[in-house]
């Protein structure tokens, strides 16, 4: 079968078509995403009434753009799937709208997709992962470890109490005046500067949990740039290479905790963790989870950096996953601004 999926909920506005053959295997035929890059620039950060109004202007000519390569007419797609939420509240009710208005006009099924999912079950379209697994979503909005154990049925065992892990490569990128988004600014800063100058601190480590705190690791970055102020590029790089090392650090020890509690609750599944979110792009933190997921004889996924950020194959594959085992939604469907994997309302279920 064919699905459409439609990405509106944050930055990207973002339209594929996903097919699943009946083995369950996962093929993108097409795959658009337009960035808002541009859009929010002059502000340092996502502008919600921005985002929306820029949904509005690009999504239907981004959707015709993905049936155009696919080679196929709208009214070939099996399916319609939308990202409902969680996610700025004017773009979901954009592109849910938008979905609501193409599975009427073309009699199709319509699947609301909760976004987060959309990045659980993305690496069983790219590496045909088998549940129960790990997922680690490191984003711009989110730092969370979810046990998957199948499509519908998730389990958080860990999350930030403040900051997401993209957003604090964000704010630190914005305070030593680089680019965005900042995570890849802040990584090619890192590359050139000397890891062992600062030595910022390690927020929870050692607790014994698997939430992450990364607002106090923020504010040291920021008292320590203020300390030597002006800075020069080489303070600049030194800072990011303290502060990524710090987060990688957070990242393995959490990771590596999350994975023990993995083998004792499943003792007979196979170790398995997938890393899903914008941050997943970052090198160090990929390397240091490699090392993690060696020593303890576990599968890493990390799927490619385009299907890791928003993008709307993820979501039309979402759709597909739950349209085969017969979960449709009702053009009722309501858009939300919050929406935790972990609720009961995740479950399969039929219209
Ligand atoms: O998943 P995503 O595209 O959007 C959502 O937040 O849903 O993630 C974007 C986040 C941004 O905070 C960005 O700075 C971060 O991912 N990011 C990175 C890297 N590439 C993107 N963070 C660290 N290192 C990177 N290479
Ligand atoms: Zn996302």
């Amino acid at each position: 079968m064919k699905i459409l999926g439609i990405e509106t909920s944050c930055d990207e506005t973002a339209a594929a078509i996903v097919e699943r053959d009946d083995r369950g295997q996962g093929r993108i035929v097409s795959n658009i995403v337009r960035s808002q890059l541009e859009e929010h620039a002059a502000y340092g950060g996502v502008v919600p009434e921005l985002a929306a109004r820029a949904h509005v202007s690009y999504l239907d000519g981004i959707i015709r753009r993905a049936a155009t390569d696919a080679g196929i007419r709208l009214g070939e797609v099996d399916a319609i799937a939308a990202t409902a939420g969680p996610g700025l509240i004017g773009g979901v009710l954009v592109g849910l709208t938008t979905a609501k208005a193409l599975a009427a006009a073309l009699h199709k099924p319509l699947i609301a997709v909760n976004h987060l999912e959309a990045h659980a079950l993305t690496a069983r379209l790219t590496d045909g992962i088998e549940f129960p697994y790990l997922m680690l979503l490191v984003s711009g909005g989110h730092s969370q470890f979810v046990l998957v154990r199948g499509v519908g049925q998730y389990e958080r065992w860990g999350t930030t109490i403040d900051d997401a892990l993209g957003e604090a490569f964000d704010k630190v990128a914005k305070l030593l005046g680089l680019g965005v988004p900042g995570g890849p600014d802040v990584e090619r800063q890192a590359l050139r500067g000397n890891v062992a100058r600062f030595k910022f601190p390690r927020p929870l480590l050692r607790e014994d949990r698997l939430d992450f705190s990364f607002s106090g690791l923020k504010t040291a970055v920021r008292l320590a740039a203020e300390a030597i102020a002006p800075l020069t590029d080489q303070d600049v790089a030194d800072i990011c290479a303290g502060f990524q090392a710090a987060v990688t650090e957070i990242v393995a020890v959490r990771a590596g905790s999350a994975l023990a509690r993995f083998r004792a609750e499943l003792p007979n599944a196979a170790p398995q963790l997938i890393v899903a979110g914008g941050v997943a792009a970052n090198q160090a933190i990929g390397g240091a989870l490699r090392q993690v997921a060696a020593a303890t004889q576990t599968r890493l996924v990390i799927p490619p950096p385009a299907l890791c950020t928003d993008n709307g194959a993820m979501v039309a594959w979402a759709g597909a996953e739950r349209l085969a085992l017969g979960s449709v939604d009702g053009l009722g469907v309501a858009a939300r601004a919050r929406w935790p994997l972990d609720e009961p309302g995740m479950a399969i279920h039929a219209a």
